[in-house]
């Protein structure tokens, strides 16, 4: 059965997992060092559960303990707290009124993902959290197999990512390549093509790139403002662009992202 806990008080210090989630100094604790994440609203906390994930705590609205308790799990706490007091606490509206605080699994090593993977995304500094969650929903939806990131991208599991993803970020594998640019060597290693997508006028565009006799195919992806860096261009096998039109340069990264996942997989089956 479930034990809830009401909190009336916003320095209740059983709430420590889940103060001031918008501060980024803050926020901090939640990064591997300290080993929680924090999951927001009932999807993709049931997700996290689903995938595995073990909750360290519960943080709802009252009216949802009865239906959302049970899924904490034994001896796991679920405090409750008004609209109000959940505010005060995180700094935000919380989506529903429903967060978890979830242990965070050791980082993925990427040599599982490089081994066995066909289709890659690979994003070298987004670190905007919503672009990231959205290319971790793209790529899930459209068929990768997984996603590798540099060192400067975002964590996938900051509470933005992982709700802008709809929890897929729990289903898809990612992992973190070491050394920048150094590490996507590893791919062309792994015998994976490397596909840079660039607005560049010189990049190949993407409806005549036939990829349907390779056999692994990484697509590399740049952060918004300057794009791919020289020294990743310069590693990937071939530079590619999606046309546009209207004198628009270029696409948010999660749209190109979305764009060339989709084309790979019509092309690829
Ligand atoms: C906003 S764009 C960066 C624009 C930057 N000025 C540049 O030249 O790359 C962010 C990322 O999305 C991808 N992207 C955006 N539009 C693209 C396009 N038309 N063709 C290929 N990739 C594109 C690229 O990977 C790029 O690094």
């Amino acid at each position: 059965m479930t034990v809830t806990t009401e909190i009336s008080d916003p320095a209740d210090p059983r709430l420590a997992d889940y103060l001031a989630l918008t501060d980024a100094g803050l926020r901090s604790r939640t990064d591997p060092a300290n080993g929680i994440f924090i999951a927001e609203g009932e999807l993709v906390v049931r997700r996290a559960v689903t995938a595995g994930y073990a909750l360290r705590s519960m943080l709802l609205l009252p009216k949802l303990a009865g239906s959302l308790g049970p899924l904490a799990g034994p001896g796991v706490p679920v405090y409750v707290a008004d609209a109000a007091l959940l505010r005060a606490v995180t700094g935000f509206h919380v989506h529903r009124g429903v967060l978890a605080s979830v242990v965070r699994p050791a980082p993925p090593d990427p040599a599982g993902l490089l081994a066995t993977a066909r289709r890659l995304a690979v994003l070298e500094s987004v670190n905007n959290a919503t672009n990231l969650g959205a290319v971790v929903r793209s790529a899930a939806g459209l068929g990768m197999d997984g996603l590798l990131l540099d060192q400067q991208s975002t964590d996938p599991l900051f509470r933005r990512a992982v709700r802008v993803s709809m929890g897929e970020v729990f289903a898809l594998p990612w992992a973190r390549l070491g050394a920048w640019p150094e590490g996507l060597d590893a791919l062309a290693e792994a015998g994976f093509t490397v596909l840079a997508l660039t607005p560049g006028p010189d990049a190949e565009p993407l409806d005549r790139v036939d990829v349907s006799g390779i056999e692994r195919v990484a697509v590399l992806l740049g952060a918004e403002g300057p794009g791919l860096s020289e020294q990743a261009l310069a590693r990937a096998h071939r530079q590619v662009r999606i046309p546009m039109a209207a004198g628009v340069d270029s696409l948010n990264v999660a749209a190109a992202a979305a764009v060339v996942f989709w084309a790979l997989g019509r092309r690829t089956g």
